[in-house]
């Protein structure tokens, strides 16, 4: 739904396309093949140039256990946004067995993470064309550059799918790239008594003639590849609602339940404190996941149902809550905007300790300046070791600081501006962006913008983008 980040000029695209297949169309339109990447500054691979996705329909069917554990169906709508005569998708693993654009058999090419997709004619430029694949088996864990594991994880009794940066390819082909959001139909079919779990609303819930069960859970509002997720297994499953009405679907490994009741409690609460600090929730359900991955030791914003590798606390619950406003709803137009999603997040928990009678968001500020904050004496040094916008690498973004430096960037904005006007601009800058993608540059005007006549200069240079620790709080 979102543009792509930056366009190929066309007469590299044809250069290159004329390495990979040939320049030009067939059927009359001239067309050019969209790129392999959108040329993300710390995942070049990611995504695909060519084309914008409108809606994933994925049906998939998990038997844990079998040679093949893993089919599925991916419709994938796209809008050509250039006369496009390849394109690429991106698909770790699995096996495809077949391939359609608009019903007609296509052939298809694999060339590490690409899927290679030659349509029968050259799309032209603005139409929307649907690209089916049909695929199979044993999915794969994807190690990121920063050591953690992601894409598909087997657990004791199912399976998760957890996207964040690069995961979303090992489960469904697609245009794996956060500036690339769509909507999702999602349609699980497991064994009799395992459960699956996902985004969005749940639609229907049938058992099959064979005894298996087809879960059709629906997201309508856009969503990032990397915040798409399914979790099978057994859970208890809780639905209750916020005052406002807001359904709360909710989903723990019974192994977890007793230690995360009472803080799964205080969804409905953190969700109305939430609203009330950055403006009206985006999304039409919430809710959480917890299960138990002794690898994924991570929490993570899946949208509408985050996911908590077993009883979380407040403060992440907080977290991974927040990011539903900052990450789901606003999401960087690339991985170096990654600030954005967990300054804010982090500062989000801040917030709340504040307004909660724990430390003020200043006192974190200065733990962390004055180097106490962390428990280990290397972690208070390491938030100096590259700027908050500028990760030094792929391995380096989910340090600190892009968490708690991005946190204390917001701060020093809300000690220039003053409560009321900082209040502002975090619900202005949700709501401006709302459903679509921002990065940092757009985030610096926009609060420019929004306090005429202060000066944001020393902020930006010694604290946003400044290599080291600023000489003055
Ligand atoms: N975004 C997650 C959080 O809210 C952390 C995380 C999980 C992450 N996987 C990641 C960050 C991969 C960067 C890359 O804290
Ligand atoms: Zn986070």
């Amino acid at each position: 739904m979102s543009r792509s980040v930056r366009l190929v000029p066309t007469v590299t695209a044809c250069a290159l396309a004329l390495v990979l297949t040939a320049c030009g169309g067939t059927g009359g339109v001239h067309g050019t093949a969209g790129s392999a990447g959108v040329a993300d500054p710390y995942f070049p691979q990611a995504g695909n140039g060519g084309y914008d996705v409108t809606h994933y329909a994925l049906t998939l069917a998990y038997t844990p256990g079998t040679s093949t554990p893993l089919t599925g169906t991916a419709t994938i709508t796209a809008r050509a946004t250039r006369n496009l005569s390849a394109y690429d998708l991106d698909l770790k693993g699995m096996q495809v067995n077949s391939l359609t654009v608009d019903g007609k058999k296509t052939s298809w090419t694999r060339a590490g993470q690409e899927l290679k997709v030659r349509p029968p004619s050259t799309v032209p430029q603005g139409k929307t064309f649907r690209t089916t694949v049909r695929y199979s088996g044993t999915p794969e864990t994807i190690t990121d550059p920063d050591g953690s594991e992601e894409g598909w994880l087997r657990t004791a009794d199912g399976a998760l799918a957890l996207g964040e940066p690069t995961g979303s390819m090992a489960w469904f082909p697609g245009n794996d790239h956060p500036s690339d959001k769509a909507t999702y139909d999602i349609t699980i079919t497991v064994p009799k008594g395992l459960q699956a779990v996902s985004n969005g609303e749940l639609r229907t819930e049938t058992t099959t003639r064979a005894g298996r069960t087809t879960y059709m859970w629906r997201t309508t509002h856009p969503m990032a590849t990397y915040l798409a997720t399914v979790a099978i297994g057994h859970y208890d499953i809780t639905r209750t609602s916020t005052k406002n009405g807001l359904p709360v679907y909710v989903a723990v490994d019974p192994q977890e339940a007793a230690a995360s009741r009472e803080v799964l409690a205080e969804i409905p609460e953190i969700m109305e404190w939430e609203e009330y600090n950055f403006g009206p929730y985006p999304f039409s359900s919430t809710g959480a996941i917890v299960d138990r991955r002794g690898d994924a030791g991570y929490a993570l914003e899946t949208q509408t149902r985050p996911f908590f590798p077993g009883a979380p606390d407040t403060a992440t619950l907080v977290h991974e809550l927040a990011h539903q406003w900052y990450g789901d709803s606003v999401t960087p137009k690339t991985w170096r905007d990654m600030w954005l999603n967990e300054g804010f997040a982090t500062y989000a928990e801040w917030l709340w300790s504040e307004d909660h009678g724990g430390d003020t968001a200043q006192q974190s500020f200065d733990a962390l300046y004055k180097g106490t904050y962390f428990a280990d004496r290397s972690d208070d040094e390491a938030i100096w070791s590259f700027p908050p916008a500028r990760p030094t690498s792929a391995a380096h973004i989910s340090d600190s600081p892009v968490y708690e430096r991005g946190a204390m960037v917001l701060h020093k904005i809300r000690r220039t501006v003053g409560d009321a006007r900082f209040y502002d601009i975090i619900q202005g800058w949700a709501a401006t962006h709302r459903y679509g993608n921002a990065n940092t540059a757009d985030f610096t005007a926009y609060v420019e913008k929004m306090a005429p006549g202060k000066d944001f200069s020393g902020i930006w240079k010694d604290w946003l983008y400044g290599e080291g620790k600023p000489a003055r709080p």
